[in-house]
């Protein structure tokens, strides 16, 4: 084995978007060297699509005025639905305004403050000159302040941009086109990864004193989601299978409000947040009926399963692809939405030949994102393995709960980047683990030996396509595991889950799999994707309770006796389930209490009041 390629670096950081590269920074500061692997090149990392902005408690503008970290604070807990580590909570509310600050600093150009003249849901906004200039913030969902500083409907773009930049001028390595497939490991230490070259197909080792995980998370195990097609879970495949570090929260699944149909590209809260409104096949802007205080800037979860609720009423518009709801933005006004929204324009433009100055906007609830993942500690070290650590979207620090406000994801990325970066360097340096080499060899083996045997299989007769098991696993967790979930649909997810994996071992390439070929990538991925699914469909059923995202129908109290604890999944070796564990939810400030966004009324059986023809109002 000792024919494959071998690189030795201090830290590995399996993951290029921004949470990553944040941490790569970090860690090249405090003088370490630093390999950052990508499976794609960095600017094209899924953090370029996140739109809308990020939360940081800068009060510079008229309606985001007195608001300060603790604010902040009440918002995301509320959010979470009382899921979320205070202690996390507070330590990210903390450091937001820094961290937006010094991506200012590297470049990123804020959307500032002006005093162009603003009416927003009929009141005139005035800013104060003397805030001219300063970063400005828009209005986000589940929030009681603007927070959301952004750079038109552009943020993701700009600060990935920036970081990169930062990133090169560094000097730190980035070898992109590359998959970690497997982590190094002797159930306690993690000395790197097996690496696969998506380009040759060839194997090499990674060897590290400490290992990262910010690979993003799993949406495309949905099918339809908002999440880019490299979204798979892999980050968090990788950590389930050392069979002793846990996955935090799995079934805690967010659906966005407004995925644009049928491509289910993201359509930014931003422009519900600049005063955008949901209306239904009547044309009636249907929000407040469900939601007389927020309306369409509830927090997520809520609007989307009012979305889904009023959709079930019968009031969506019909189309070849399901019924849906409309954005309608028109009011907005064309300079508006040409500068603040323009990507949302481009893209309706583009994929759905509209113009949102003039038309209205084909939207329905679409996964979005995951608060689980890799479960790490306040400082981002994983639960159960010596030096590896995750963040990001790839993992469950925990700071979203059960439904995490928009905005506070790309904030948490260079947040965390930054806060677990510091950490990452700290214990680089203090250690050094005695790399056990043959343990590097047998992990390069077992992977060659891995892709031989599906080579192999590829001339014999009978055997699994591997995207059509795709498909069954994709439909699987739409039908059974989404917005609405009761235990019937989740036995049987469960159950046709670990059938589905079972088939995963007798997958039959149709091609010989050599070189850069795309099926033996989705052959490498499928089993660790389906055990992913069994976390999220199981995690599911077990939690008798709503909390957050998690909506039962057959539960749909929050039940705080009981549920206030997080689920912990693991996957011991040769089981065909996860293990469920549990750990408690510590509330060290914010006793559980009401969202306060009136949700009193259930989702379940009614629509609200309907105006049928009424114009939006
Ligand atoms: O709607 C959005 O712009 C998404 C933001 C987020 O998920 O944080």
């Amino acid at each position: 084995m000792r024919d494959h390629e071998v690189l030795v670096t201090d830290v590995l950081v399996i993951g290029a978007g921004l949470a990553g590269e944040r941490a790569a920074i970090e860690a090249a500061l405090a003088g370490l060297n630093v390999t950052i692997l990508s499976l794609v090149p960095p600017r094209r990392s899924h953090s370029s699509a996140a739109q809308g902005g990020m939360q940081a408690s800068l009060g510079n503008t008229a309606m985001g005025k007195g608001d300060s970290p603790d604010i902040h604070f009440v918002d995301t807990v509320k959010g979470s639905d009382w899921g979320c580590d205070q202690d996390v909570a507070r330590l990210f509310v903390e450091t937001a305004p820094v961290a937006v600050r010094e991506m200012a600093h590297w470049g990123v150009p804020w959307t500032r403050v002006t005093l162009e003249k603003r009416v927003y849901d009929g009141k005139v906004i005035e800013e104060d000159p003397a805030k001219v200039g300063l970063i400005a913030a828009r209005n986000f969902g589940g929030t009681a302040k603007w927070r959301t500083c952004y750079t038109a409907d552009g943020t993701g773009h700009t600060l990935l941009y920036t970081m990169d930049s930062v990133v090169l001028k560094l000097g730190v390595t980035v070898h992109d086109r590359v998959e970690a497939i497997r982590l190094i490991h002797d159930g306690e230490q993690c000395f790197g990864a097996v690496v696969r070259c998506l380009r040759t197909g060839a194997l090499r080792a990674y060897v590290a004193r400490t290992t990262v995980i910010a690979s993003g998370g799993y949406g495309r195990l949905y099918g339809a989601s908002t999440n880019a097609v490299i979204n798979e879970g892999s980050g968090m495949a990788l950590a389930l299978d050392t069979g002793v570090v846990p996955l935090g929260n799995m079934e805690a699944v967010q659906f966005h409000p407004t995925g644009i149909v049928p491509s289910w590209i993201l359509i930014t809260e931003g422009a519900r947040g600049d005063g955008g409104y949901l209306l239904d096949k009547n044309l009636h802007r249907f929000m407040p009926d469900y939601e007389p205080v927020k309306k369409e800037l509830a927090s997520r979860d809520v609007v989307s399963r009012r979305i889904m609720q009023h959709i079930r009423a019968g009031y969506g518009v019909d189309s070849p692809y399901g019924p849906h709801v409309w954005l309608d933005i028109r009011h907005l006004g064309e300079r508006h939405i040409r500068t603040n929204l323009r990507e949302i324009a481009a893209i309706c433009q583009n994929f759905n030949g509209i113009d949102p100055v003039h038309d209205l906007i084909p939207v329905r609830p679409t996964q979005h994102y995951s608060m689980g993942g890799v479960r790490t500690n306040i400082h981002g070290q994983a639960y159960g393995m010596y030096n590896l650590f995750a963040l990001g979207e790839a993992a469950c620090w925990d700071l979203h709960g059960f439904n995490r406000l928009g905005g506070n994801s790309l904030a948490e990325t260079v947040v965390a980047g930054k806060i677990v970066g510091a950490a990452i360097a700290r214990q680089t340096k203090e250690t050094s683990p005695d790399v056990r080499w043959p343990l590097v060899y047998e992990h390069l083996a077992e992977e060659s030996a891995r892709i031989e045997r599906l080579r192999a299989r590829a001339v014999r007769p009978g055997g699994e396509n591997v995207y059509a098991l795709r498909h069954e696993m994709e439909q699987i967790l739409s039908e059974n595991v989404g917005i609405f979930r009761t235990e019937g649909p989740l036995v049987e997810a469960c159950d046709k889950l670990r059938e589905l994996h079972r088939r995963a071992q007798d997958i039959r390439l149709r091609g010989e799999g050599r070189g850069a070929d795309p099926e033996l990538g989705a052959a490498l991925r499928l089993p660790g994707m389906i055990r992913l699914a069994l976390c999220i469909a199981k995690g599911a059923l077990e939690r008798k309770e709503s909390r957050g995202s998690h909506y039962r129908e057959d539960y749909p109290k929050r039940d705080d006796v009981n549920w206030l604890k997080r689920t912990l999944a693991y996957w011991p070796a040769g089981a065909d389930e996860p293990e469920l564990r549990y750990e408690p939810v510590k509330i060290t400030e914010l006793p559980p209490g009401d969202r306060g966004y009136g949700e009193s009324s259930s989702f379940a059986a009614t629509a609200g009041r309907q105006d049928a023809g009424a114009n939006p109002s």
